[in-house]
């Protein structure tokens, strides 16, 4: 079989994008736009992968969570795309062919790549062009009478007659490694930008007897590059209706594909029910039957078979039992547990805490650094006063305790077994089990009593 190696050129400061940030850092499905590529060249399993950077120095592989499948070469000067390449080429081992890829181009996939890579040959040049509507801003590929491809015309060199050409060039090519080598190695930069094109192997290649094939992109979309804010959110949209439908092909019910955003990894069982407008981030997995509200955001959960977040929730990091339900408008943070039918109401928030089997925290609660037994009711209004000021310190509710509403649990405090805390209270002693404990005032009612009168105003007639 033919040996790989790809190149991926990422060395551009993407001035369009008006930012701080290179442009390859910037991102798409909440990754930046190099990962997506660097994760696609992996999986082509090449002997070698070498991303040429520049403007972002180290910060840009440092923020790549893949960067180790990579070797990394430093473009000091942006001389063009055809010097980058010969940066790359520098410092490679001999392989058959050499696929060049594009930083800012995320979404493309293995399966388009594929044929290029399987195509070129020492007698053969593979090219992947796209038919655009409005090719404005791009190479153009010209053919000769026969239909073969002769070169690529950049646009800013191009007569008007090229520029009427609609099949661009994505920039996107395979070629055998020993033969690009030469070829950068003679290029020129006699152009309107006086920088060393890698479009022009392509005349190269011609002039020396080989075949340029051209692939055309079957979905313009998944070879579209960011230059701009615009085309990110574009390629934004796009890749996220491709996830969508893969979804939907996998069994999910989205009750509106356009609105739904996953901007990570999620899992699902079977019968996974997402209602609109949710957003999924980092690794999300969702058991079998589990039901997904409107208007939630999701981070790093797992929630276990027939699990249901009502409307407008925010969980994050949290583990998510079987058959639990939460909200709406319910906040579970890091480290949140909720054990199998437990249930968790709205205007609750947990942090850092477990939550026993079938036990409930309904309504309007802060539970932080606790433990929650078995068959617990936790009333309305009850806060875990979990730090001092100074220092976090937990909280312990043993099973079938019943806590009532609107008390403070002053940490640390351990609640026995069944113990019951009356309403109002402030409990700062531990309870032990079966007790009752309540730290309630005294009521007193006040006959004779009157309500002050607004100064000025005269009194109503009796
Ligand atoms: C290039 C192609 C053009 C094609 C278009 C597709 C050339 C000469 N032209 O044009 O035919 O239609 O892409 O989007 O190749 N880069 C470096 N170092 C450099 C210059 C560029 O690493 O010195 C990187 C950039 O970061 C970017 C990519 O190469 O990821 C393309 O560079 P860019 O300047 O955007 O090329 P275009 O002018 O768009
Ligand atoms: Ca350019």
């Amino acid at each position: 079989m033919a040996t790989l190696s790809v190149i991926v050129l990422a060395a551009g400061k993407g001035k369009r994008m008006v930012s701080e940030r290179p442009k390859v850092l910037h991102c798409v499905g909440g990754r930046p736009l190099l990962t997506h590529v660097l994760d696609t060249a992996r999986s082509l399993g090449p002997n070698e992968c070498v991303v040429v950077f520049g403007h972002g120095g180290e910060t840009v592989r440092a923020a790549c969570e893949n960067a180790e499948s990579a070797a990394w070469v430093v473009q000091a000067e942006q001389l063009g795309t055809g010097h980058a390449v010969a940066q790359a080429l520098a410092v490679m081992a001999p392989v058959d062919t050499t696929l060049v890829l594009y930083g800012d181009v995320p979404l493309i996939r293995a399966e388009t790549l594929q044929p290029l890579i399987a195509s070129a040959g020492q007698d053969r040049v593979a090219l992947l062009t796209a038919e655009l509507p409005d090719p404005t801003g791009y190479g153009r590929i010209v053919r000769d009478t026969l239909g073969q491809v002769v070169r690529v015309v950049e646009e800013r060199d191009a007569d008007a007659e090229q520029r009427r050409i609609r099949e661009v060039n994505t920039g996107i090519l395979a070629a055998p490694l020993d033969r690009l080598r030469l070829w950068v190695n003679a290029l020129g930069n006699h152009n309107v930008q006086r920088e060393y094109y890698l479009t022009d192997v392509v005349e190269m290649a011609v002039g020396e007897g080989l075949t340029v094939e051209a692939f055309c992109a079957s979905d313009p979309d998944e070879v579209q590059g960011v230059n701009d804010r615009r085309q990110q959110a574009q390629l934004e949209r796009y890749f996220q209706r491709r996830q969508a439908m893969a979804l939907l092909e996998r069994g999910v019910t989205l009750l509106d594909p356009d609105r739904l955003d996953v901007r990570g990894t999620l899992t699902t069982g079977r019968d996974v029910v997402i209602d609109v407008d949710v957003v999924i981030e980092g690794d999300v997995r969702l058991g079998n039957g589990v039901r997904i509200g409107p208007f939630c955001s999701l981070r790093d959960v797992v929630l276990e078979d027939g699990a249901e977040v009502l409307s407008h929730c925010c969980l994050e990091g949290a583990h998510i039992g079987r058959d639990v339900q939460i909200g709406p408008f319910a906040r579970l943070r890091p480290g949140a547990r909720l054990a199998d039918g437990a249930k968790v109401g709205n205007f609750v928030e947990i942090k850092q805490a477990s939550v026993g089997p079938q036990s409930k925290v309904n309504h309007l609660t802060y539970i932080g650094d606790t433990e929650i037994g078995a068959g617990v009711n936790v009333g309305a209004g009850t806060i875990t006063c979990n730090y001092d000021g100074a220092n976090k310190h937990k909280t312990i509710i043993e099973d079938r305790a019943f806590i009532g509403s609107n008390v403070a649990l002053v940490a640390p405090v351990r609640i026995g077994e069944g113990a019951t805390i009356g309403a109002g209270s402030t409990i700062n002693r531990d309870v032990p089990a079966g007790h009752l404990s309540l730290t309630r005032a005294p009521q007193k009612n006040h006959r004779d009593w009157q309500r002050p009168v607004k100064q000025g105003k005269k009194s109503s007639p009796a």
